[in-house]
């Protein structure tokens, strides 16, 4: 194979050196990496690896133009259930045209391996870029990436697709800073549509990503537009603070503190940040989704009045930063299918967290259903022991003190005959019924 260098022009053969070796331009020693041919694409650089495909810059050699190609790994290369489910996603995210949402040019398979071609964003990803921040991140070019990345995923909703997967990683900027997002779906491919099945490794889909997954993928391992509505409010927790709402090194901790109430206010993480739009992350972050805004343009437009007037940073705390922004439901064309994704397997959680668990998917309703049921039965108690008591009394101190009486009532034999309508009227009165028995007397 040859190709030339872009320095000098000058042609090199590279068939005998490894793939993505660089190697200086023996002309004019421009670094050059030699690329690999992968059906009509020649892949030429390595951008990174997640956990179920690596993503390379690359040529497509027929149409010219510069790419991104996503390649399955390996690993889940030969799962027919896995690389299936990753072209279909494919599928269903090429039919988003949104200017925000990474477009995917075509997808396949070479060699046995599924790939993805989409758009190749030379800025690289949010997560790459608050890797590299020195000083304090820029809040207000954070603001206009969130809106954007809010718009991306509104239009994708718009079109029945939700993402299951926000996070830095898959917020990805052009070398002008514009947002597009990235890898719709992709999430519940590599972690099965199955309950309590967990990897073989034994981590399921929330401990992966135990630091941007909301309360109801961990209980339910269902989500909806709420859940990416969480993780959004995630990524941006750590875009404006450079570090995530729950950030500890041990994943069932992450998972745990989300259950445990709201993290620290953004605002005291990073006191550049205005009040309100602290406000406005926490409530993205309620553990409970009603609670969450509910819907990405009642979030967007709440940024914006800030990217348009830009107030003085406010503490969270004080009675200016108490907006919220009102949930509004969906929009009625949008058709959010609900995403199954795998649910925590019990072995992979401790005791402890499996409690929360169960209180938090409970919800506040059973703990008045079971108040109202304690107080019930305190009730009826007191009634009947009231009564026991009554009678006891009565028996001991009143009972003794009464005249006696002599029962002037008739003998049930001697009662009047059956009324003259009943067929039997004509009938000869019954026999005297036999002696009764003191206790027949006694409960008369
Ligand atoms: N279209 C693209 N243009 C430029 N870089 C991209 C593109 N798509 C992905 N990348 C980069 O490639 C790297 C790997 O991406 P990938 O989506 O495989 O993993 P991830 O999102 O980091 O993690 P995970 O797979 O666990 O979700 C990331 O750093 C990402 O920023
Ligand atoms: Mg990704």
């Amino acid at each position: 194979m040859k190709i030339q260098c872009y320095g000098c022009g000058q042609k090199l053969d590279v068939s005998e050196l490894a793939p993505f070796s660089v190697i200086p331009c023996p002309v004019c020693s421009t670094s050059l990496i030699v690329p690999k041919t992968f059906g009509e694409l020649l892949l030429e650089e390595k951008l990174g690896e997640g956990t179920m495909a690596t993503v390379y810059r690359a040529m497509d050699l027929t149409l010219d133009r510069e790419i991104a190609v996503k390649v399955l790994l390996d690993e889940h290369a030969g799962t027919p259930h896995t690389s299936e489910g990753f072209i279909n996603e494919a599928r269903i995210a090429s039919a988003i045209n949104h200017p925000h949402v990474i477009p995917i040019y075509s997808c396949g398979e070479i060699e046995g391996r599924s790939y993805i071609v989409m758009q190749y964003m030379g800025g690289r990803s949010l997560a790459a870029r608050l890797a590299d921040e020195k000083g304090p991140p820029v809040v207000q070019q954070i603001l206009r990436c969130w809106v954007e990345a809010a718009k991306g995923l509104e239009g994708a909703h718009l079109h029945g697709v939700l993402h299951g997967d926000v996070k830095p990683s898959n917020i990805l900027l052009d070398p002008d800073g514009n947002v597009k997002v990235a890898d719709f779906g992709l999430s519940s491919i590599v972690y099965p549509d199955d309950p309590l099945d967990y990897q073989a490794d034994g981590f399921s889909m929330p401990l992966v990503r135990s630091r941007y997954v909301s309360p109801e993928q961990v209980t339910t391992g269902m989500h909806d537009v709420l859940s990416d509505i969480y993780s959004l409010g995630c990524t941006m927790y750590e875009a404006l603070t450079g570090k995530p709402p729950f950030d500890s090194d041990d994943p069932r901790e992450n998972l745990r503190r989300r259950f445990r109430g709201a993290p620290d206010s953004p605002a005291t993480v990073n006191p550049e940040i205005p009040g309100a739009i602290s406000e406005l992350i926490l409530q993205m972050l309620s553990v409970y989704p009603s609670e969450r805004p509910g819907s990405y343009a009642a979030i967007a437009n709440e940024v914006k009045k800030h990217l348009e007037e830009p107030e003085k940073p406010k503490r969270s705390t004080g009675p200016n930063a108490a907006r919220t922004v009102r949930r509004e439901s969906p929009p009625a064309e949008a058709k959010a299918p609900v995403v199954r994704v795998p649910r925590p397997s019990p072995a992979a959680l401790s005791a402890p967290l499996e409690a929360e668990l169960a209180a938090a998917k409970a919800g506040p309703g059973l703990w008045f259903l079971r108040l109202f049921l304690a107080l019930l039965a305190a009730v009826f108690l007191a009634l009947g022991l009231g009564h026991a008591l009554g009678a006891k009394w009565y028996d001991t101190y009143v009972m003794p003190h009464l005249p006696a009486v002599e029962s002037t009532a008739p003998l049930p034999a001697q009662a009047p005959a059956t009324p003259a309508v009943s067929p039997v009227a004509d009938a000869p009165l019954p026999a005297d019924p036999p002696a009764m028995t003191p206790s027949g007397v006694g409960s008369e």
